[in-house]
């Protein structure tokens, strides 16, 4: 079979950009896949040229690739077919406008939006022009996420009646980002765990007990939730959402899903695992495990109630040991040759192109668009506000 090579422009040139794009130029054939290809075709930053070379260089990309110092020469470029958007969440609204707006198909990283009134109004501006859009949930395009899926769609553990999902980190946010304008705790740059970490719990409970509904059953959850905000700027440093999934008797009743994050306190708490399972999904017939990260998991666990238990290793493709290739995010680095993970949703992306779909298969854009209203209800729900630049849907300069 032919393979098409996808055009990508990347658009930042920060931690997960850079993550992103080596992962873009892992050989395909090295997960086995051999329908799609990449290659970043030009790089941007707001702030230099010459940073956006530095950013080509260090991801090894092609001598052909072109830099930029803004983002709005790389949106003029005619040869990019997608434009892969990696700022900071408060930045992804004007972003996404303008690429869509220059006629580019855009994958925007998480979280999607500040709000749910901006993913809408870019889903509508995509569908009015024909683009595709998808926001960058790496996770659910991993071969493991698929397999979850499809265990709790086979009816092998039986009905799904509740699921806990934890996103948290061990970090002392004064400790680890003393200045609070970092974009993890600046509520300019729509800080704060909900929108960081959060949409990965969100992630886990959506994709178990709601993308696994048959189509026109799955409804909308109920919320309810707190939050603890952090003392120096205001943004959520500790949140807890409980959602109710509304589901007929003969689908096993309503399912609950308890999503939390935060920071201080994790549920891995050495990094290896030692703690346990983070995402629990729990059936009538048995029970799916999933180790942390959850944003990032390799670990997989079936307990089915007559006793079979079935663990599985989902150790990430790449060029392999002896390669000299590693990747892995803001300095920590996986094993020699191991990839991040990230090239999964680049491949949804750029089949979805080539099949003329204009969203990604595992997570629709009214799914992303659901996951921002939760997000929004809960803020409601706890006085948690960003500033009006940022949360508007008008077009303006950040
Ligand atoms: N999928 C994942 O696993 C994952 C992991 C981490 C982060 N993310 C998401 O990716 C996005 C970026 O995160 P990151 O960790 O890469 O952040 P980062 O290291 O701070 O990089 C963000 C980049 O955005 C550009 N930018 C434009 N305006 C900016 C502003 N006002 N302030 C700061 N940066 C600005 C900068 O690049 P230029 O100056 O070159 O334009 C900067 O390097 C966030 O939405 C985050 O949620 C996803």
């Amino acid at each position: 079979m032919a393979s098409t090579t996808m055009r990508w422009g990347i658009l930042a040139t920060g931690l997960i950009a850079e993550t992103f794009t080596k992962d873009l130029l892992v050989d395909p054939k090295t997960r086995d896949v051999h329908d799609v290809a990449h290659t970043v075709v030009a790089a941007a930053s707001s702030s230099s040229k010459s940073r956006a070379e530095e950013f080509l260089r260090s991801v090894s990309a092609p001598s052909s690739a072109k830099a930029y110092g803004s983002y709005e020469e790389l949106l003029q470029d005619d040869n990019i077919d997608i434009v892969y958007i990696a700022t900071p969440h408060s930045h992804h609204y004007q972003n996404a406008l303008r690429a869509l707006e220059a006629g580019k198909n855009v994958l925007c990283e998480k979280a999607f939006t500040v709000n749910a009134a901006q993913a809408k109004r870019l889903v509508a501006i995509a569908r009015e022009k024909n683009l595709f859009l998808m926001e960058a949930v790496w996770t659910r395009y991993f071969p493991l996420s698929i397999y979850v899926r499809e265990l709790i769609a086979s009816g092998k553990i039986g009905h799904v009646s509740r699921v806990f999902a934890d996103n948290t980190r061990t970090n002392d946010p004064e400790a680890t980002w003393p200045n609070t304008k970092h974009r993890m705790v600046n509520p300019d740059l729509a800080g704060g765990a909900l929108l960081d970490l959060g949409i990965y719990s969100l992630t886990w409970i959506f994709q178990t007990l709601y993308t696994t509904q048959s189509t026109g059953s799955a409804q909308p959850p109920s919320v309810v939730s707190a939050v603890t905000k952090y003392p120096p700027t205001g943004v959520d440093e500790r949140t807890s959402i409980l959602l109710v999934f509304p589901r007929s008797a003969d689908q096993g009743g309503d399912a609950h899903g308890i999503a939390t994050t935060g920071f201080r306190a994790s549920n891995d708490t050495d990094g290896k695992g030692t703690s346990g399972p983070a995402v629990r999904i729990m059936g009538s017939k048995g029970e799916i495990q999933v180790w942390p990260p959850i944003f990032r998991p390799t670990k997989t666990r079936l307990i089915l109630t007559d006793g079979t238990t079935e663990d599985k290793e989902w150790a990430q493709p790449g060029p392999g040991k002896g390669s000299g290739w590693y990747n892995g995010f803001a300095g920590g680095r996986n094993a020699e040759g191991e990839g991040h993970g990230m090239f999964w949703e680049a491949d949804e992306a750029a089949r979805a192109i080539v099949e003329g779909r204009k969203e990604g298969r595992f997570e629709s854009l009214d799914e992303s668009v659901l996951i921002m209203e939760v997000m929004d209800e809960v803020r409601r729900q706890n006085d948690l506000k960003f500033p009006e630049k940022i949360e508007t849907t008008d077009k303006i300069s950040l």
